[in-house]
């Protein structure tokens, strides 16, 4: 009977089977077999009765080498088995960042005049205008005086506005009135000043603020300013870019047409008015009055002109050498007018009734 070489089989014969377990109970069935008390290794040592007294160390110490062997490889086997199922687990459950994310609260959205302002200074820059801003808090000389408005000037009455106190932020004294501004045109100015000399194409968009508050007015409102000057740009310019930001915003049936009108920073100054959006032009709607275009079948949509010469030389760009149009319109009234709101003051209610619809 050779012992040792039963337990160097055994040893073998566990080697294999430990490496090819793939799960616990596999291991727990070969610690079982080969460690248990009815286990191999003990039906090996239970033959050494039988052995010569100066036999015995040398199988027993064998035999404990091998349970020592047999006792760690199950111990690495568990821990191979343990990292396969962290591994599995973590390739099945892997997180999908593109998700959509739960919705605790409803998603709310843009509110209709920011959504409306980007809408129009998207067409703007499609036709390559730059998008430009200036601060709401202005100079007199900005708002008024480079605008070719001066202080006595009547148009100063339709653009009341709210005034700061102009040493109480730290204006230094001669520099005229600090107030709220009443247009967008202003940053006309700061843009062709900044830009130091033509050409410049820049759209902005903007607060501005009149004492006013009625059905179609408010004190606050938006306005987008645009304004285009280089050489030899001309009124056909104006029409041309206007009628294709209007077909843009209003739908591509939309016709264009242009008044004279008056505006002290232009010259000529036009009103342009495009085909109604709601009756299409026809002035009425299902056999009645179009409400919106009171029956005219037109919209008033905003002021424009070719920049006055003035206008040009207090910032320092030549009439002589280029021309320009500038245009101005109501960011609220285009809305009401796409959308057939009838009351200015519904954009500032927030009444989700009202906000949820867009
Ligand atoms: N600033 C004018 C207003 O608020 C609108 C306007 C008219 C702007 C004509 C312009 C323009 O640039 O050329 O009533």
């Amino acid at each position: 009977m050779d012992l040792v070489r039963d337990l160097e089989a055994l040893a073998e014969g566990a080697r294999l089977s430990i490496a090819s377990a793939s799960d616990d109970r596999a291991l727990e069935e070969l610690r079982v077999r080969f460690l248990g008390k009815k286990g191999e290794i003990s039906a090996v040592l239970r033959g050494m009765g039988q052995l010569a007294a100066e036999e015995r160390p040398r199988v027993g110490e064998v035999a404990n080498r091998v349970r020592d062997e047999v006792e760690s490889l199950l111990v690495l086997a568990r821990q191979r088995i343990e990292d396969a199922r962290l591994e599995q687990e973590l390739r099945g459950s892997r997180i999908d960042v593109t998700l959509p994310g739960r919705r605790l609260l409803p998603r709310g959205h843009r509110h209709p005049v920011t959504r409306t302002t980007e809408e129009i200074v998207a067409i703007f820059a499609r036709l390559g205008y730059e998008v430009a801003s200036g601060p709401e808090i202005e100079l007199d000389w900005y708002n008024f005086e480079a605008l070719n408005i001066p202080a006595d000037h009547p148009a100063r009455d339709m653009q009341d506005t709210f005034y700061v106190d102009g040493a109480a932020i730290g204006r230094p004294e001669g520099e005229g009135a600090v107030l709220l501004r009443t247009h967008t045109s202003p940053i006309q100015i700061r843009a062709m000043k900044r830009a130091g000399s033509p050409p410049i194409r820049v759209v902005a968009p903007g607060r501005v603020y009149r004492s006013d508050y009625d059905q179609t007015h408010t004190p606050m409102f938006h306005q987008v300013e645009g304004i285009c000057v280089g050489p030899a740009i001309t009124f056909a310019d104006l029409k041309g870019t206007l009628a294709a930001f209007a077909r843009a915003f209003f739908g591509a049936g939309t016709r264009t047409r242009v008044r004279p009108s008056y505006f002290p920073f232009v010259e000529p100054g036009a009103e342009v008015d495009v085909s109604c959006s709601i009756c299409g032009g026809s002035g009425s709607r299902s056999g009645a009055r179009c409400g919106t275009c009171k029956g005219s079948g037109w919209l008033e949509v905003l002021g424009s002109g070719m920049v006055h010469p003035k206008v040009l030389e207090n910032v320092g760009f030549d009439p002589a050498a280029v021309t320009g149009f500038a245009f101005g319109m109501g960011v609220e009234r285009m809305a009401m007018l796409k959308y057939g709101i009838a009351d200015l003051r519904l954009f500032y209610e927030n009444d989700l009734r009202f906000l949820e619809q867009f």
